[in-house]
């Protein structure tokens, strides 16, 4: 299989089907507001999830149940007036559309209008399937969410990784299948076993993107703040740190205090 690489302007839902079937592995991080987005995009990344863990990393709570559907629009939209050619993914949060697929719909509807977002994520297998169906009928891009899914993290009592015992791998699998077969142009994995996602990815004809996944998948997703090493007491296995953004900021902002107190900001150059 060629892995050769080719340039896009823009990437859309088919380029995603297109890499998988060239062997390109499709690179995915999250961003949440305008000037980190634009980084990101900058940078070529070729999908920006503006994911519900902005719930955690740019609100402070324990999960991702509290965020609101007008938080992730407020989010999403501040990402998308900064990117150029990245596709954009946003979240579906809690509570907007486990109850029933016409409220699905309906928030998927609003963070297509209001924010602008290329496509929804939503979590969840068999549970979730008319919603998905329903949604996809509207005419928008929808990306399903297996294995460690935050949103029922009272179901699990854990983070620990998931589907590790033969029958809940099982009903993975058939999630997956399920989820390709209603229309979803492709799926992330979280936390499972790398030879299961090996498995599904090279099942599916849909792109599997992993994140705690291993490599057999055909992208990669990490948390921005996490892979930029700003958030340092979260320190999963699967975590590979790029920066140590909290040390070096931290010590921007000593440094700035001390100039501060010592007179030394701002010299003659800086002021008018
Ligand atoms: O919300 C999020 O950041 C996610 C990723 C961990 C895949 O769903």
């Amino acid at each position: 299989m060629s892995t050769a690489k080719k340039e896009y302007k823009r990437i859309t839902v088919k380029s995603l089907t297109e890499m998988k079937s060239r062997g390109e592995k499709i690179s995915m991080l999250t961003a949440y507001d305008y000037t980190m987005a634009k980084i990101v995009d900058g940078a070529g990344i070729d999908v920006i999830l503006v994911g519900d863990s902005a719930s955690n990393v740019m609100a402070g709570h324990e999960t991702t149940l509290p965020i609101t559907l007008d938080q992730m629009i407020y989010h999403a939209s501040s990402v998308i007036r900064a990117i150029e050619r990245a596709l954009v993914v946003v979240d579906l949060p809690f509570g907007s559309y486990q109850s029933d697929p016409k409220e699905a719909l309906r928030s998927a509807i609003r963070i297509m209008k209001e924010s602008g977002g290329h496509a929804v994520k939503l979590e969840g297998g068999k549970e979730v399937k008319d919603s998905v169906k329903r949604i996809l009928h509207a005419g928008i891009p929808v990306m399903g969410h297996l294995g460690l899914t935050p949103q029922s993290i009272y179901k699990f009592g854990t983070y620990t990784v998931r589907a590790k015992e033969e029958a809940e791998a099982q009903k993975l699998k058939e999630d997956a299948l399920m989820l390709e077969k209603a229309g979803c142009f492709a799926l992330v994995l979280e936390k499972v076993p790398a030879t299961l996602a090996r498995e599904v990815a090279e099942s599916l004809t849909i792109p599997v993107i992993g994140i705690g996944a291993g490599g057999g998948v055909d992208g990669q997703v990490l948390v921005t703040h996490d892979m930029l090493g700003m958030t340092h007491e979260f320190n999963p296995r699967f975590l590979r740190r790029y920066l140590d953004m909290y040390a070096e900021m931290t010590n921007a902002f000593k440094n700035y205090a001390a100039d501060v107190k010592s007179q030394d900001f701002p010299n003659d150059e800086e002021q008018y």
